[in-house]
């Protein structure tokens, strides 16, 4: 796909307003409600700092959570416009609808340098149907569209795609810069390229191994998906993660690895468990040598050696997933170390979201990385190699 989009720094600001999508999908505490990070709302700063600065009004909007299309009162994105006020310095007008009269007026009465935040989008079924009445009410209320929600930009929703048909549309600093190290990384990357794919389901990873035999050097899979491979290739996996219908797919990637000349690595040790519990009995034993009755819950000593020793040598590192139970700490051993083997290698290094992204932080590593994906699934779609509505829908350069 063409990711060469026009950015919002080729848009005509001044006095004009602007409807900014922003992911502030941000995950709070269950009791309280707080924000427990607001890693989100910090990478939306430079694009609405330059908006403001430019001259613009700002109605941004998002969505928190999946209230399903109902108003949640626990889901309301009244704490983040708190919070974006803080770091902005300056005042956050909340809007207490989304186009209903409370948004139109506040947004009609936006003066210069001013910013509104919309209430969460999906308290609205239209949003997730991409309703075209619903996307149109949100332009109509604007006179540009610039997206900066890259964690979003997988979904064809009305405010993160719709809305494109009746704006000119343009990217924000976030995007363009995701799109652009996470693109040389695929298209251009320094070698040897390689990649670390890691997670509970082989499943949920078929797209972005295909499209990485294509263009890696080396693929490492850890994690619960090893073991589908594990299984395939005729060894014991006792009571591991399992996806029995995906082996005869694990047999076809590693020999389209192979007729590829593409370096596929699996765990050669294991830590298994006695019972999948954060206090179990465990031990470590070859990788073809897993007792029937314990359960595979992190990559062994050897592994961790192996799967090192790729990543200090690599030009570029791309890594998708955790290496085992990394939420229990007597199993995280794996997770922690690839992410040191990435923060002291010379590689570029770059972390999709989700759980190996929320490892590499809560270890301190991550002003070590090149990047870190602001998107959890929308990394991983762009790593498959999909089409993404969110970044299609906006101009081309
Ligand atoms: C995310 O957290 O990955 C994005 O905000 C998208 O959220 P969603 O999976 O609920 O669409």
């Amino acid at each position: 796909m063409n990711y060469n989009k026009k950015s919002v720094l080729d848009a005509d600001l001044k006095g004009k307003k602007v409807l900014l999508r922003c992911d502030f999908n941000v995950p709070q505490d269950k009791e309280t409600g707080a924000i427990t990070s607001d890693k989100r709302i910090v990478a939306a700063l430079p694009t609405i700092q330059y908006l403001l600065e430019q001259g613009a009004a700002v109605i941004a909007c998002s969505h928190l959570g999946k209230p399903k299309g109902t108003w949640k009162e626990s889901l309301t994105l009244a704490p983040v416009a708190v919070r974006l006020s803080e770091l902005l310095g300056q005042d956050v007008i909340f809007a207490k609808d989304i186009i209903g009269d409370d948004a139109k007026a506040k947004a009609a009465a936006l003066q210069p340098g001013q910013i509104m935040l919309l209430e969460n989008l999906r308290f609205d079924p239209r949003e997730e149907k991409n309703d075209p009445e619903f996307a149109k009410a949100l332009a109509d209320m604007a006179e540009l569209f610039v997206s900066d929600a890259f964690g979003t930009v997988h979904r064809a929703h009305a405010s993160t795609a719709g809305v494109a048909a009746y704006l000119p549309a343009y990217a924000g600093m976030l995007i363009e810069k995701e799109l652009s190290i996470m693109g040389k990384a695929l298209d251009d990357p320094k070698r040897p390229f390689v990649a670390i794919l890691g997670g509970a389901k082989v499943s949920s990873k078929i797209g972005v191994i295909n499209n990485l035999l294509e263009k890696a050097d080396t693929i490492i899979i850890g994690g619960g998906m090893s073991y589908t491979f594990q299984k395939a290739l005729g060894y014991e996996v006792g009571n591991s993660l399992l996806e029995a219908d995906w082996l005869q797919y694990s047999l076809d990637m590693i020999q389209k690895a192979k007729d590829k000349g593409v370096q596929l690595l699996l765990p050669v040790d294991t830590v298994v468990g006695k019972e999948f519990a954060a206090d179990t009995e465990k031990q470590t034993v070859a990788s073809d040598a897993m007792p029937a009755d314990w359960e595979g819950m992190d990559i062994g000593p050897k592994t961790i050696e192996l799967f090192s020793e790729a990543v200090k040598n690599a030009g570029t590192v791309v890594w998708n997933g955790p290496m085992g139970v990394f939420e229990f700490p007597a199993f995280a051993v794996g997770t922690e170390a690839m992410a040191k083997a990435l923060a002291e290698s010379g590689a570029v290094t770059i972390v999709g979201g989700g759980d190996s992204a929320a490892a590499v932080e809560k270890l301190g590593y991550a002003d070590k990385m090149t990047h870190i994906s602001t998107g959890g699934g929308a990394s991983l779609e762009f790593l498959e190699g999909k089409e993404l509505p969110g970044v299609a829908c906006l101009q081309d350069k």
